[in-house]
């Protein structure tokens, strides 16, 4: 990979280094330094807005729960298909992006998605590209977290199957994390599109993922502009060809105008134009543990922010959750192992578990890697997504983060529903290859710990009752 242009000068000047703290930008000119981040005068809102001319359909606030245990979805267990209607579609839609929980902090009011984000900023949008589904006009719909609802902002597209479409907004990570928000629009699509798909499996339909599609033809569908909105990923509800073909112009709608022209020149130097196959289901796992069907683990779910460093997992929860999470996904992982039955301490090849890379206790380690979030070293393990760069081009790049943040969202729903708690976790860049005991060209891709939870979290609310909540902290190091 040339780390001198596109998705490599990206990833070089938005690595974290122990000589920089994370929200001072590196000095180079290609980076913005005009930025405050985190200023409260300049919070980007929470999604996109439409003029109200355009046609909005309410999405039915009773989700027809299929009542399949998260374990079976996650297990890639083939269930019977239910009918695709606006009921079945919201579902889906909520069981992703919806708006389950509401904070209020420094005056703002948060809206908490039932899937994680990198720093709550959530900046992601989801259109469904309609095609048959009982209730809903063929078009294409931006899906309105808020209200529950369809916008309809094109028509219908050419194809056959329902697809949905996921955007990223730069800003709105970027706000918090300027321009490694590149990195966080797709580890956060992963950990989206691990839900989407699992709520999607479980009525019956097949989701297909593709990552690598024509991205013009896709920005022009859903009104993209590719500064200030990226398309990152479409998921079809079924085999067949996606339903992405634009035949006529969409409405862009309102995103505030802040560019960061790294992430443009990222993006663009990935953009493609031809379709891809879609990713691999994976193969069946054997075993399915007992668990809450998907729905309610997915309403439980939450960012873990304490964990009870004196506790322990049982090595089949690591096993399992771990074999569940990669499915079909060949990114590398390993695993740094703290308190976990049957298992000795110290850091593994997944999915290799006798032999450890380094033995003895990892938690201090663990923690300053991951800048001193003592999160990483109360987990009982944390999952270590890693990969070389050298092979990568601009687009495979993409990929393997949204593989990584694909791995951390089933990996989430897997702990929850064997009743442990999990968090995603960001890193020092620059001591993967170290702690790895790999050559320099390894990057990290994503962290996830899972553990004891030391409380527990309020379950989400329906759609238009979001619960509301007081945001716990996560501890630091002294
Ligand atoms: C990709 C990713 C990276 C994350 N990194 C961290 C992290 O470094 N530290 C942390 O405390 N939480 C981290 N989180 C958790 C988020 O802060 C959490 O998802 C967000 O606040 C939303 O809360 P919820 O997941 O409870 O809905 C991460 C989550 C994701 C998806």
């Amino acid at each position: 990979m040339d780390l001198d242009s596109g998705a490599g000068l990206l990833h070089r000047l938005t690595s974290y280094t122990p000589d920089r703290e994370w929200d001072v930008p590196v000095d180079d000119p290609r980076v913005r330094h005009d930025l405050v981040p985190n200023d409260v005068a300049t919070v980007p809102p929470p999604m996109k807005a439409y003029p109200s001319s355009l046609p909005v359909l309410a999405l039915p606030q009773d989700l027809p729960d299929p009542g399949v245990p998260a374990t079976a979805v996650l297990a890639g267990v083939a269930q019977p298909t239910l009918p695709l209607d606006a009921a079945q579609l919201g579902r889906i839609l909520f069981l992703g992006a919806g708006v389950v929980r509401t904070a209020t902090r420094r005056g703002i009011n948060h809206l908490f998605r039932a899937s994680g984000s990198a720093g709550a900023r959530f900046p992601l949008e989801v259109y469904a590209s309609t095609r048959g589904v009982a209730g809903v006009p063929d078009g294409v719909h931006w899906y309105d977290a808020a209200r529950h609802a369809l916008v309809r902002v094109g028509p219908a597209a050419t194809g056959d199957v329902t697809t949905l479409v996921v955007t990223g907004v730069p800003w709105r990570t970027g706000w918090r994390y300027a321009e490694r928000g590149f990195r966080h629009m797709y580890w956060d699509g992963g950990t989206l599109l691990a839900q989407l798909s699992a709520a999607a499996s479980s009525a019956g339909f097949t989701p297909r993922l593709r990552s690598l599609f024509p991205d013009a033809a896709v920005r022009e569908l859903v009104g993209a502009d590719g500064v200030h909105e990226h398309p990152i990923a479409l998921l079809s509800l079924g085999d067949g060809s996606p339903a992405v073909g634009s035949t006529g112009p969409a409405s862009h709608g309102d995103l505030p105008p802040v560019e960061f022209p790294l992430c443009t020149a990222a993006q663009l130097a990935g953009e493609r134009d031809s379709f891809g196959p879609p990713w691999p289901a994976g193969a069946v796992l054997r075993e399915v543990p007992s668990s809450p069907s998907l729905d309610e683990v997915v309403r439980r779910r939450g960012s873990q922010r304490r964990m009870d460093r004196s506790r322990t997992v049982a090595r089949s929860l690591l096993e399992w959750s771990m074999a569940a999470a990669l499915r079909g996904v060949d990114v590398p992982h390993w695993v740094a192992v703290h308190g976990v039955e049957d298992v000795d301490p110290g850091l593994y090849r997944w999915p290799d578990l006798a032999t450890p890379l380094r033995a003895g206790d990892l938690r201090g380690k663990l923690e300053w890697v991951c800048l001193d979030q003592t999160l990483a070293a109360e987990a009982c393990f944390v999952a270590i997504a890693a990969t070389s760069l050298t092979p990568l081009d601009d687009r495979a790049y993409r990929d393997v983060q949204l593989a990584a943040g694909l791995v951390e969202g089933r990996l989430h729903l897997a702990a929850y529903a064997l009743g442990a708690g999990a968090s995603g976790m960001t890193f020092l860049d620059s001591a993967i290859p170290e702690l790895l005991g790999e050559p320099d060209d390894i990057a990290g891709l994503l962290f996830t710990c899972v553990g004891v939870p030391e409380y527990t979290s309020r379950a989400g609310g329906e759609p238009g009752a979001p619960v509301e909540v007081r945001m716990v902290t996560p501890r630091f190091a002294s």
